[in-house]
């Protein structure tokens, strides 16, 4: 057991409210400096490993644009041709990675996994989803939010809608009780986050002023609320057939420009961490039209496209924020 570095970030709990703020604060001043074309380079002979074990564009692209622009190098080890998992242990894994990198990033499924990579390689380790936490995504998110609603956090009131027990909105419901946020999360009893993560909220919100509402009730979530999020029904590593179950539990929660106008504000915006099921522009969204007969699943294609719409500022934003981790922890 080489230790876990202090500068990894596996669940949002790692950062306290002074780290998360510095990191946005760090992703600000970055955007700014690559917009106007003065971004200095403090990555310079760093090596990156970025471990895949699901797919993904933001979060894999964020990282290799992130570590190129502050001249750093990544390796991408994707869900097959490495020996992680399979002919070698996660633990031996993390210890030759260790010794060749001066950080891991690593998505996949069980928590465990980037825990024991962070226990055992001595360098590092971020994680860009668990089927329990999307910490970067977070990062993104309250940065999003505060570029439309400026001012302090402690006055945006954000609601999440449908599978609330899922990684991004488990993160949520965490950041914004760390942050002092009014957070709302409307879906099913039977998708609710565990107790242990609920409690976890409210603890953080004792400390930040925070205000928590979980609820079924989702016309009640979100008056109000300056923001509503969603995500997919059904996450990467679930199985297929769990669309069957989701799709009747989940439509009274799906974002639709009915529900938008519930918040009795003209100004909410819609905010999504992408990929969305919105259209039939995918084999997932024609396979969703064909059995059960709806056109996009968590939102509305009206939504998606309209001017209320923000999640393509919200994409972006993963890699400013993700260049301000990556900074935070190798900078020099
Ligand atoms: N939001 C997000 O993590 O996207 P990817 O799955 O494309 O990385
Ligand atoms: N909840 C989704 C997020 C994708 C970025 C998933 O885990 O598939």
């Amino acid at each position: 057991m080489t230790g876990r570095h202090p500068r990894s970030l596996l669940q949002i709990t790692d950062l306290d409210e002074a780290g998360f703020l510095r990191l946005l604060d760090a992703a600000v001043l970055l955007k700014l400096q690559k917009s106007a074309g003065v971004e200095v380079p403090l990555l310079q002979g760093k090596d990156i490993a970025l471990v895949f074990e699901k797919s993904s564009t933001r979060t894999r692209c964020a990282f290799e644009v992130a570590a190129h622009d502050q001249g750093a190098s990544v390796t991408y080890l994707g869900p097959e041709g490495s020996h992680i998992g399979r002919e070698e242990s996660i633990r031996d894994t993390a210890r030759v990675l260790g010794r060749m990198f001066d950080g891991i990033e690593f998505r996949g499924f069980a928590q465990e996994t980037v825990e024991e990579l962070a226990d055992h390689a001595g360098v590092p380790v971020w994680n860009g989803l668990t089927d329990q936490w999307h910490p970067t995504q977070a990062l993104a998110d309250v940065m999003t939010m505060r570029e439309f609603h400026p001012g302090p956090l402690q006055d945006i009131s954000f609601c999440f809608v449908g599978d609330v027990h899922n990684n991004v909105a488990r993160s949520l419901l965490v950041t914004g009780a760390l942050l002092g946020m009014d957070v709302r999360l409307a879906g099913p009893k039977a998708l609710w986050p565990a107790p242990e993560v609920v409690q976890t909220a409210h603890r953080l919100a004792e400390v930040s002023g925070a205000r928590i509402l979980l609820t079924e009730d989702v016309t009640a979530a979100v008056e109000g609320a300056a923001f509503v999020h969603t995500d997919v029904w059904v996450s990467m590593g679930e199985p297929q057939e769990s669309w069957d179950e989701r799709v009747p539990l989940l439509t009274p929660y799906r974002v639709t420009a009915d529900l938008l106008r519930a918040t009795g504000r003209a100004d909410t915006r819609f905010m999504h961490c992408l990929p969305s099921v919105h259209d039939t522009r995918t084999e997932l969204g024609r396979r969703v039209q064909q059995r059960f007969g709806l056109e996009g699943a968590e939102v509305s294609d009206e939504v998606f496209e309209s001017s209320s719409s923000i999640v393509f500022d919200q994409a972006e934003n993963r890699l400013h924020t993700i260049k301000a981790l990556l900074v935070d922890a190798l900078g020099q």
